[in-house]
């Protein structure tokens, strides 16, 4: 068995963590994910209210192991996002996206431990003065939205674990299990995977999403909307129309024009895989394939064991 921080705060079999993501990470991904040991996310960033009060209750008949939710703080139905969040005994929630200080005392009054994600050591310390129990130190390959700073994580993990006491768990560009013990060796405790679990059986993300991830190759991905929240995109024709606008000056508005409303659900629910938006990390280039959840937490534990076993031999 294996033993630290982040298995012990989380009461988990393995330091490994399904992020919550918009439009991917429901009831059945992150119930698959708890399942097999690791700790699995709803992603409640793309959920009505009523929405994500369904998926707590199915992802708590389909396992009694811990589960976490997600909640981007800059959303609108915040408040009766944490509500809900109470009221069905959700025990751990990750904050992103906005100031830990708002509301880490009032889940922690409740018994609910709180991690915040971060992407720089002065959100991680700002975060640890929260109150949080933790920080995800997310680097500049995520997918999804993204640090202003740029820091990737090979610089982020060691400076966010110089900042801070609380336990850190890495983000951004992880996969494998080579590169989960890479992240633990540089002072991560846990690592936090996006990208691979996208392409999962049980991710809720559209098929053609999925096989576009499966197909991206080195350079597909790029951090864009800096000056709205930097974002990274797979490269397709929205990609190509952000990319025009911004060269010519585009100020916010027409960005958020541009974006629209419903682009995010379009690319990555519905699989309209040229108008939509796609977001995904940069680490898609080394996903070949679309595996059951629980699959690929077996697969990344098993690498992570090999490699820590003998660090310095390469696998093919
Ligand atoms: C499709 C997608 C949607 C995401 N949505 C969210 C979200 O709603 N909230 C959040 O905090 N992070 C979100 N992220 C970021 C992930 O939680 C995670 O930190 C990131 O994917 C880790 O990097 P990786 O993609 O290289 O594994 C999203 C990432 C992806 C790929």
């Amino acid at each position: 068995m294996f033993s630290n921080r982040i298995t012990q705060l989380f009461n988990i079999d393995f330091p490994i963590i399904q992020a919550g993501m918009i439009w991917a990470s429901g009831w059945k991904l992150a119930s698959a994910v708890s399942n097999a040991g690791g700790l699995g996310i709803i992603g409640a960033g793309s959920m009505y209210p009523d929405t994500l009060r369904e998926h707590l209750q199915k992802c708590k008949a389909a396992t009694d192991r811990p589960f976490a939710v997600n909640v981007p703080l800059l959303y609108p139905d915040l408040d009766k996002h944490i509500q809900i969040i109470i009221e069905e005994g959700v025990k751990i929630v990750f904050t992103s996206a906005g100031n830990p200080k708002t509301w880490t005392g009032h889940l922690k009054q409740r018994g609910i431990t709180v991690v915040h994600v971060v992407s720089s050591s002065k959100f991680a310390l700002k975060a640890q003065d929260a109150g949080c129990d933790a920080v995800v130190a997310e680097g500049f390959e995520a997918g999804g939205h993204n640090g202003r700073e740029e820091t990737a994580t090979f610089v982020l993990i060691p400076a966010v674990r110089k900042a801070v006491t609380i336990p850190v768990i890495a983000a951004g560009g992880i996969a494998t299990g080579q590169q989960m013990l890479a992240s633990m060796v540089l002072g991560a405790e846990g690592v936090q995977i996006g990208t691979r679990f996208v392409a999962s059986e049980e991710a809720s993300s559209h098929l053609s999403f999925k096989q576009a991830v499966v197909h991206a190759a080195e350079g597909d991905t790029q951090l864009m909307m800096k000056k709205l929240t930097p974002v990274r995109l797979l490269k397709n024709k929205f990609f190509q129309q952000v990319q025009e606008a911004e060269a010519r000056g585009a100020d916010e508005m027409e960005l958020k024009r541009l974006l629209g409303r419903a682009r995010a659900k379009a690319g990555m629910y519905e699989g309209n895989l040229e108008e939509g938006e796609l977001e995904i990390g940069q680490v898609s280039a080394l996903v070949n394939d679309i595996l059951p959840a629980g699959q690929i937490v077996q697969d990344i534990w098993e690498e992570f064991l090999t490699a820590l076993k003998n660090p310095l031999l390469h696998q093919g």
